[in-house]
C-alpha cells in the first residue's frame, strides 16, 4: 500500500505562518509525523508540497496506478479549484480532504470546499494531529476495499 501526502500552497510556511491559526508545527515535523505513522502501520507514503496549482494537478494524475490512496491538504486551492476537483474526479483514486483548522469554523468563504464533494471523507480542526489520522483512516479504508 503507497499512500500520497499532498499538500498546496503557502503550506511551506506551517511554524511561521499565522501560528496562532495553524500551530508551531512546520511541514517538516508533520511529515515526520506521516512516516512514523506509516511505519508502524507497515504502509508506503510519498510526501509533497507545491504552491503551484498546475503541480499539484500533475502530482494527482501521476499518482494513478503510483498510489492506492491521497492525502491532500489543498490550503486555499480547497476554495477556488473546480480543476482540482476535476483532476480528483479524473483519477478514481479515494482523497481524504485535510484541514489544520476547522474550516467551518472561520470565514464565510472558508466553509465551502470544491474537494469535499468528492473526497471520500474529511478531517479538518484537529491541527498537524489530523495528518497521521488521515494516514490510518486511509490504511484501514483500503483495508476494507481490498
Ligand atoms: C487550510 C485551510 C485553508 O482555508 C487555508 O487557505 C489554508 C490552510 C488548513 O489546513 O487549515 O491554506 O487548508
Amino acid at each position: 500500500t503507497s499512500i500520497l501526502v499532498l499538500n498546496g500552497p503557502n503550506l511551506n510556511l506551517l511554524g511561521q505562518r499565522q501560528p496562532d491559526v495553524y500551530g508551531h508545527t512546520t511541514l517538516a515535523d508533520i511529515e515526520k509525523m506521516c512516516r512514523d505513522k506509516a511505519q508502524a502501520l507497515g504502509v508506503e507514503i510519498e510526501f509533497h508540497q507545491s504552491n503551484d496549482e498546475g503541480a499539484i494537478l500533475d502530482m494527482i494524475h501521476a499518482a494513478r496506478g503510483m498510489h492506492d490512496g491521497i492525502i491532500l491538504n489543498a490550503g486555499a486551492y480547497t476554495h477556488t479549484s473546480v480543476a482540482l476537483r476535476d483532476a480528483i474526479s479524473s483519477v478514481e483514486l479515494p482523497v481524504i480532504e485535510l484541514h489544520l483548522s476547522n474550516i467551518h469554523a472561520r470565514e464565510e468563504f472558508r466553509h465551502h470546499s470544491y474537494i469535499s464533494g468528492v473526497a471520500l471523507g474529511l478531517i479538518c480542526g484537529f491541527g498537524a494531529a489530523g495528518y497521521p489520522m488521515a494516514v490510518e483512516a486511509m490504511h484501514r479504508h483500503l483495508g476494507e476495499a481490498e
